[in-house]
């Protein structure tokens, strides 16, 4: 959001080694820490931050060696797969290995290219791909937690290198126990998805398909959605290097089956997905008379209203005013309390 003060520290991570000398100057000097990503989703105050901010720097992509077969017939990952000496086996998906400082939109691309299907409706987030298990990111009816094998981590509460499983990690919409119950414990060294050769299921997430019937696309590979996923965005989401914004800047609201009930009753669109049943915030926003709008420097995107963009803020203070308005009028006109999505930079 181009928001907030100076860090006293910060401190790049290139190799395993550096993270536990990177807490141990933390703590000798009693400073608090903050993990950050590419900052895409991430506020910070205006006092600044008095502690050491550690950014994983450590890149790269590895094909593991689990299903190598997903790729048969396609002679580019046969290759790959032989350079790496693995044995050829039918059914199980591919196993890519990340490290947590590479670009996340470079893994999509990477597993698009190859005709790999599991992370191509995630195609443009901006972000690393150590933050994206954080907040289990999602879009277009993917979510990460869906292809998500496990991660290395360095465990600030034992000093020690450890892996974590999925089912470790407590996923549900835009929540794991990396940003909930453990927030801050994990430093995510590394992560190992599962992907598939072939295609998504349809039918697709409701703005793809209104996509392809407007423009015939017939392109369904991983390659072609990532490709349609990317106009839907560049058409509605501001590019966050051009323009400051942390993408949508609260959650949808998610609702139990008595509740859909009432909603529904009162005329609201409900979408029942496979996730839970789901009021978009962006309509409710909408609703409320803020689509467009600018408030204290902050402008409420006239084609998503669930993303607020900074055109003219001064300070953090100026954005919490902003959110105030909305939130509270939110909740009076619908009795639905909006959260904030992105992080903020605090102790
Ligand atoms: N809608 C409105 N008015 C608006 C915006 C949306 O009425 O101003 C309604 C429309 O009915 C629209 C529906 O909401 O069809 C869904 O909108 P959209 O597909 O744009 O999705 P979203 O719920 O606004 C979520 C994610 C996005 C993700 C998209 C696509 C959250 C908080 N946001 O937005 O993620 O790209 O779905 O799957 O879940 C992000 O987290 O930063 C982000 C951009």
């Amino acid at each position: 959001m181009r928001l907030g003060g100076p860090a006293r520290y910060v401190i790049e991570i290139e190799k395993p080694d550096d993270i536990p000398k990177a807490y141990n100057f933390a703590h000798k000097n009693n400073l608090p820490v903050f993990i950050l990503g590419y900052g895409a989703n991430t506020i910070g105050h205006d006092e600044g931050f008095e502690g050491v901010i550690i950014i994983n720097r450590m890149c790269g992509i590895e094909l593991l060696s689990e299903g190598v077969a997903a790729l048969e017939g396609d002679p580019k990952m046969f290759c790959e797969a032989k350079i790496l000496g693995r044995e050829k086996s039918r059914q199980d998906p591919l196993h890519i290995k990340i490290m947590g400082g590479e670009y996340w939109d470079n893994v999509v691309a990477f597993a698009c290219e190859r005709g790999l299907t599991g992370i191509e409706a995630l195609s443009k987030i901006p972000g690393l791909a150590g933050a994206a298990p954080v907040q289990n990111i999602g879009a277009y009816g993917q979510e990460i937690a869906d292809t998500l094998v496990e991660i290395e981590v360095y465990d600030t509460a034992t000093n020690t290198f450890k892996t974590l499983q999925k089912s470790d990690l407590h996923f549900s919409y835009r929540k794991s126990l990396l940003n909930t119950t453990e927030k801050g414990r994990y430093f995510v060294i590394s992560i190992t998805l599962a992907l598939k050769k072939g295609q998504m299921p349809r039918p697709f997430y409701n703005s793809i398909e209104r996509y392809i019937a407007e423009n015939n696309c017939t392109d369904f590979t991983p390659q072609g959605i990532r490709e349609i996923v990317s106009k839907i965005r560049a058409d509605k989401l501001p590019d966050p290097l051009t323009t400051p914004s942390a993408g949508s800047f609260f959650k949808n609201i998610y609702l139990n089956d008595e509740e859909a009930r009432l909603a529904e009753q009162k005329g609201y669109p409900v979408y029942r997905g496979h996730d839970g049943n789901k009021i978009n915030s962006g309509w409710l926003i909408e609703q409320a008379g803020f689509k467009g709008a600018l408030l204290h420097g902050i402008r409420v995107n006239d084609k998503a209203a669930l993303v607020l963009i900074n055109e003219s803020a001064k300070s953090y203070q100026d954005l919490a005013s902003a959110r105030s308005e909305i939130v509270n009028k939110v909740y009076d006109k619908f009795g639905y309390r909006l959260e904030q999505e992105p992080e903020e930079i605090t102790t």
